[in-house]
């Protein structure tokens, strides 16, 4: 394989010199180029100012914008003074370029403070994508932000629209990300607990005539601080809404008041349309949805997130002005934003999981089998008087060398060469009792066959509160296909399969694993990498909610020296 960047300049320069139209479909395929310094910055989203990290002075960073086919290219510069860095392209699958993902101790070893790292890769498919930071609980410090592809010229969407617009939906602490870390490997425990705002593009509110903790103060004079128009519509016309949300903790309902919502596309892959008046939306997802201005133009109108899942009566909802061109774009409603709707209700919830299917024009079938079941009990385990979540019994723990060079150069020391169990006790399991005792702390890989089809079954239970939560769970460098979503228990042996839908599923990178239930994934393992699949949660992951996924590593080209040098690969840097 050739490496993609300099193929549309010279292939531009040939058409040129050589007038040829032939090279025209390659010479469309443009390199975008970013340049990024990350650093932290005080900032004021909720109005109480906090340290966050930025890019380039912004959280959440820019919005990528490519066309399907396109390279993007970010060179990014640490410049947090003392802490590294990673960034993943959440929903971009790296073809050929796994090296790329930006996982520190996955797929690369973490960015250095004064270093420079350049991401290369290409965005094979047109859909609403994110990035985000994916060193420790970086995330939570506010470095993200959207990524939106584009069709190629002369590609239609199935559907139609006048304007678009982006909406990131992130959930906000006020304390730092060190103290949220410090607490969660705490013995005894101590939870981040709910958060303190939501926030929609960046902007949430905080009633900073309550008292606010000793260690901040209210920033109200901030320019980050207000309500925020979120968009202004005209009359009559159709707006295609990107939403994605990137919170750490909250499952979210996302709703513009008075309108209704038509879902057109999840995760880069369109959904047969259906209409909601909220959607829930879980971390790691994208929804594209369109929304008719059709409602009375002579006010604006509320949009709100509210925390789903959770009983978070402490959280005030995000809200942001729908602006109705003429008004007054701060003009606030002259309604009282609605509450969402009960948080506890699970069953609508699961409803509207299982109503995303694929849009008939598009249905890419899902193999009529697996070669390989995995059985992926989630539980909630004390070690060593650490609370932990196990995959299996195992929590994952990152190894100091990234798995990809470990692998790729068989550096066997530097994670578990026993394999993960592809199931454990799962039937014997009693979900709503207390987790077995027998967890442990590791850093194991499911090594899959190339190219064969493999099923995940993932399996809530009760937390050690015998409480049981929704876990969005992701998939690095894939496409699913959700099979289904079940309650209770999952039985391999009898009627749940049969619940299974094969005909027309989704394709998705992240899904929800709904309270006492189960779901049911199927993908295809014939990406070259090696893969982090963990529950988008960002306290769970780093609680040890994740598995790694090795497929193919032999093929993988040569590693890029870039993404070397710390733990075992140092001589190799
Ligand atoms: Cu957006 Cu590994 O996650
Ligand atoms: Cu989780």
């Amino acid at each position: 394989m050739m490496l993609p960047s300099p193929r549309p300049l010279v292939a531009a320069i040939l058409s040129f010199c050589l007038g040829s139209s032939l090279l025209l479909a390659v010479a469309d395929a443009k390199v975008r180029h970013y340049d990024w310094d990350i650093s932290y910055q005080k900032k004021s989203p909720d109005c109480f100012e906090k340290l966050a990290v930025t890019v380039n002075g912004e959280a959440p960073g820019p919005t990528i914008r490519a066309t399907q086919g396109d390279t993007v290219v970010v060179t990014v510069h640490n410049k947090l003074e003392t802490e590294n860095t990673a960034i993943h392209w959440h929903g971009i699958r790296q073809i050929d370029t796994p090296w790329a993902d930006g996982v520190a101790g996955v797929t690369q070893c973490p960015i250095l403070p004064g270093e420079t790292f350049t991401y290369r890769f290409v965005v094979d498919r047109a859909g609403t994508y994110m990035y985000h930071a994916h060193y420790g609980m970086q995330r939570v410090a506010g470095l993200n932000g959207m990524i939106v592809v584009t069709v190629p010229e002369g590609v239609r969407e199935p559907f139609t629209y006048d304007e678009e617009h982006t909406v990131l939906l992130e959930d906000w602490w006020h304390k730092s990300v060190y103290d949220q870390a410090t607490g969660l490997s705490a013995k005894p425990f101590v939870f981040v607990g709910e958060p303190q705002s939501l926030l929609i593009n960046g902007r949430g509110i905080f009633n900073c005539s309550k008292p606010v903790p000793a260690t901040g103060t209210c920033n109200t004079s901030s320019p980050d601080c207000g309500l925020r128009s979120l968009f202004t519509v005209v009359p009559g016309k159709t707006y295609l809404l990107r939403i994605g949300s990137l919170t750490s903790l909250s499952s979210l309902s996302f709703e513009i008041e008075g309108h209704s919502m038509t879902v057109v596309e999840a995760d880069g892959h369109y959904v047969r349309p259906f209409v909601v008046r909220n959607l829930f939306i879980y971390s790691g997802e994208t929804y594209s949805v369109l929304v008719k201005a059709d409602q009375d133009p002579m006010r604006n109108y509320w949009a709100t997130s509210h925390i789903v899942g959770r009983n978070a009566s402490t959280t005030p909802s995000g809200k942001a002005i729908v602006n109705y061109a003429g008004n007054d774009p701060q003009m606030t409603p002259p309604t009282t934003p609605t509450t969402g709707p009960p948080w506890n209700n699970t069953a609508i919830r699961v409803e509207q999981s299982r109503a995303i299917v694929a849009h008939p024009g598009y249905v890419v079938p899902a193999p009529a089998r697996a070669d390989r079941t995995l059985l992926l009990l989630n539980t909630q385990n004390n070690i060593d008087g650490h609370i932990k979540w196990t995959i299996n019994g195992v929590s994952l723990h990152f190894p100091a060398t990234p798995y990809l060079v470990s692998m790729k150069h068989g550096l066997t020391a530097a994670y578990d060469q026993r394999p993960p169990l592809d199931s454990y006790d799962l039937m014997g399991h009693d979900i709503s009792a207390p987790a077995p005792t027998n967890g442990t702390i590791g850093s194991p890989v499911y090594r899959l066959a190339f190219d064969s089809v493999v099923d995940v079954v993932l399996q809530n239970s009760n937390m050690l509160n015998n409480m049981s939560e929704t876990h969005p769970w992701h998939l690095h460098g894939h496409d699913f296909w959700v099979l289904g979503h079940g309650d209770g228990k999952f039985n391999p042996t009898t009627d749940a399969w049969r619940l299974l839908n094969v005909k027309d599923p989704i394709m998705k990178n992240t899904v929800p694993l709904h309270p006492d239930g189960w779901t049911a994934i199927r993908f295809h393992a014939n990406n070259p990498g090696v893969w982090l699949f963990h529950c988008h949660i960002e306290a769970h992951v780093f609680m040890g909610m994740g598995v790694v996924f090795e497929e193919g590593v032999e093929r993988v080209r040569r590693l890029p020296s870039s993404i070397m040098g710390c733990g075992h690969s140092k001589g190799l840097h």
